[in-house]
């Protein structure tokens, strides 16, 4: 089954060769042609080039035409919570009359308030939910996203949730990855006892999640009011014994010691780092863990965002995604947050699309197959309406200027 896209003004966000992420500099490098073609063969990018050397037209080909508009490789979101049950709005005005996101969750609101509703939901009702999320998403351009639990806090829950994902990698184009997040918040039924709910997770919840398959990664929720540093290293040292490498909730509400645990677990991301400091940026160099920017989230708390510039001038590359949950981010828009990531970051538009794009499929572990137009990659892409330039996808923060996205080489 061949795919061939005709008449695109700019194929945008090109690897010629495989590259598992970009860092420092290189985040500036976003290869482009313009009058191009891109070729699909069984979901898979084929060929692509300039329109002078576009293949014949054959009888079987679906011939899709792109009328002047950009092609980009899809998002890729490495960090969302969108399994979730109803919404947290009240919160949202509690904020407005001035509580603090760690205000709300010490009054037993935030993350244990999603706990009781998730609890009270089917696992049918809570996929039905989530499923018009998803769809949300992809019609915005996402791709690939990355889907944690975190709203069970007991097995049971827990359980239902990851299974609720797993039917969400199965029913649709999208690529999936699972994280299980049971360290997110201390459930309700061990109020009080901490470490013996840690215990309780790291004897009774990670066997589960890992005789099931139900999860790649594990995430911890290591900050003030949290999870500690130690807590953290036991969750990430055993989840290690069962083949889960970390992606940790870090220096969000405090310099905590998030990134310190990351680096030293060898986590694939390290999440947040609103309040990460100079020394965070010193340890991440040369180390495997991607850190990644939530620009929607300070946005939507009215928080510091993250130093991604500073920590792109030294060297590092960075990722954004969108934390799309119903406390702190309750938007899964990804062209928003890279606009975000222009405006409230100082990121170039082509270090953001990078970050949004080949950084986030690295902080997955998926690089190798998404996140870039590359032959041999799952063709994951979409179609704009004319634009003048690339710089006008964040700079046009709330135009809505997708036109068609294709999803393995179907198109959605
Ligand atoms: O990434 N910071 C921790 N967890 C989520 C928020 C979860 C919630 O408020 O429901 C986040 O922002
Ligand atoms: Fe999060």
């Amino acid at each position: 089954m061949k795919l061939l896209v005709k008449n695109i003004a700019t194929l945008a966000g090109i690897d010629y060769e495989p590259i598992a992420r970009r860092q420092g500099a290189q985040m500036r490098e976003l290869n482009c042609i313009d009058h191009a073609y891109l070729l699909v063969e069984d979901g898979v990018i084929a060929d692509f080039g300039a329109e002078a050397d576009m293949p014949a037209i054959n009888g079987d080909m679906t011939v899709v035409d792109a009328k002047g508009g950009t092609v980009l490789p899809s998002w890729c979101d490495s960090h969302t919570h969108i399994v979730y049950a109803g919404s947290r709005e009240q919160e949202f005005v509690d904020k407005i009359n001035g509580l603090s996101y760690a205000e709300i969750a010490r009054r037993g609101g935030g993350i244990l308030n999603s706990a009781d509703r998730l609890h009270a939901l089917t696992e049918d009702e809570l996929y039905e939910q989530a499923m018009c999320r998803v769809r949300e998403v992809i019609a915005k351009g996402t791709g690939a996203i990355e889907i944690k639990s975190g709203y069970g806090l007991n097995t049971e829950d827990e359980l239902k949730m990851l299974r609720v994902i797993r039917r969400i990698q199965e029913s649709t184009r999208l690529r999936v990855v699972s994280t299980f997040l049971g360290a997110h918040a201390v459930g309700r039924a061990y109020s009080g006892r901490q470490a013996e709910y840690v215990d309780m997770l790291i004897n009774e919840m990670l066997p589960a999640v890992a005789q099931e398959h139900l999860a790649d990664y594990v995430d911890v929720f290591c900050d003030e009011g949290f999870f500690t540093p130690e807590e953290t290293g036991r969750i990430l040292e055993k989840a290690l014994d069962y083949g889960m490498r970390g992606k940790i909730h870090g220096q969000e509400l405090a310099d905590s010691g998030g990134v310190e645990v990351a680096v030293k677990h060898c986590a694939l991301s390290v999440d947040h780092l609103e309040a990460m400091t100079d020394r965070d940026i010193e340890l991440l160099r040369g180390s495997e863990t991607m850190p990644t920017a939530l620009p929607g989230t300070s946005f939507f708390l009215n928080m510091p965002f993250a130093p991604a510039r500073k920590m792109i001038e030294a060297g590092l590359g960075v990722a954004i995604a969108s934390d799309y949950n119903p406390g702190s981010t309750p938007s899964g828009d990804m062209k928003f947050a890279v606009s975000l990531a222009c405006i409230k970051m100082r990121l170039q538009p082509a270090e953001a699309i990078n970050a949004a794009t080949i950084n986030t499929a690295y902080a997955m572990g998926i690089s190798d197959s998404y996140g870039s137009i590359s032959v041999g990659k799952v063709a994951n892409f979409f179609i704009t309406q004319p634009i003048p330039s690339i710089d006008f996808i964040p700079y046009a923060y709330t135009t809505p200027i997708i036109r068609r996205v294709f999803l393995a080489g179907e198109e959605q």
